[in-house]
């Protein structure tokens, strides 16, 4: 199947089959599709939770709605931002490329002036806002590496994100929830993956200049 026949195979899952699990590796390979996700800088202000516990699961469900899929589905994944972007983590991050390419950190001390200035210039709700964003390009890119992989997830932001930083304690951790995707095998019986996919024609999405 080439990509795009993955990405209309794939659908935001509805009804999972709770009783296929991801087996290790395609735990693993999905995970590391997230690790590889481009963020601003590079910096991956987000953390990824991986939640399979059961007791909490249910209460995950309470506070998104009753959602089936945070039961039903094999793994959720959680994509939390850091609350605290600061020099810190640019430093850590700084520190990071220092001793992955072997390089002084001289070289790199324009870049994590930029950076800091970047960092520096938000308010700490701009801040937050950017940290969501990268960890939507993160969801983007476990999506479709899912899709390639035969493994079926939905997209969810319908939930409420003060009580699942409760469930989970990111406040302590530094953490807020951004966007989650339960991930797993869809249901023989789940109507939504024999719908037609919707979308805007192309002459209405694409403005070519
Ligand atoms: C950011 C985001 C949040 C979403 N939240 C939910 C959700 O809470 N519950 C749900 O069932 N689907 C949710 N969806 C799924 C969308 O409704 C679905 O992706 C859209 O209708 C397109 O359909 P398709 O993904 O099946 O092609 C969400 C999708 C995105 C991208």
């Amino acid at each position: 199947m080439s990509l795009i026949d993955k990405l209309k195979w794939r659908y935001a899952t509805k009804k999972f089959d709770h009783t296929k699990k991801l087996s290790a590796e395609q735990l693993d390979s999905l995970l590391t599709a997230v690790q590889l996700a481009p963020s601003s800088y590079g910096l991956q202000s987000y953390k990824v939770l991986v939640v399979e516990n059961p007791e909490i699961r249910e209460k995950l469900r309470e506070a998104a709605y009753g959602q089936p899929q945070l039961t039903e589905a094999s793994h959720v994944i959680i994509f939390a931002s850091e609350t605290t972007i600061d020099e810190a983590l640019v430093a850590k991050y700084v520190d990071n490329i220092v001793e992955t390419r072997g390089i002084d950190r001289e070289h790199i001390a324009g870049f994590e002036q930029t950076m800091v200035g970047t960092v520096d210039r938000l308010s700490e709700d701009q801040k937050i806002t950017w940290s969501h964003k990268q960890a939507y390009i993160a969801l983007g890119v476990l999506l479709t590496a899912a899709a390639d992989l035969g493994i079926d997830a939905c997209p969810m932001e319908g939930f409420q994100n003060g009580k699942f930083d409760e469930i989970l304690g990111l406040k302590e951790k530094g953490l807020t929830a951004s966007v989650i995707a339960p991930i797993g095998f869809r249901s023989a019986d789940d109507d939504y993956s024999k719908l037609a996919k919707v979308r805007k024609p192309k002459a209405e999405l694409f403005i070519h200049i």
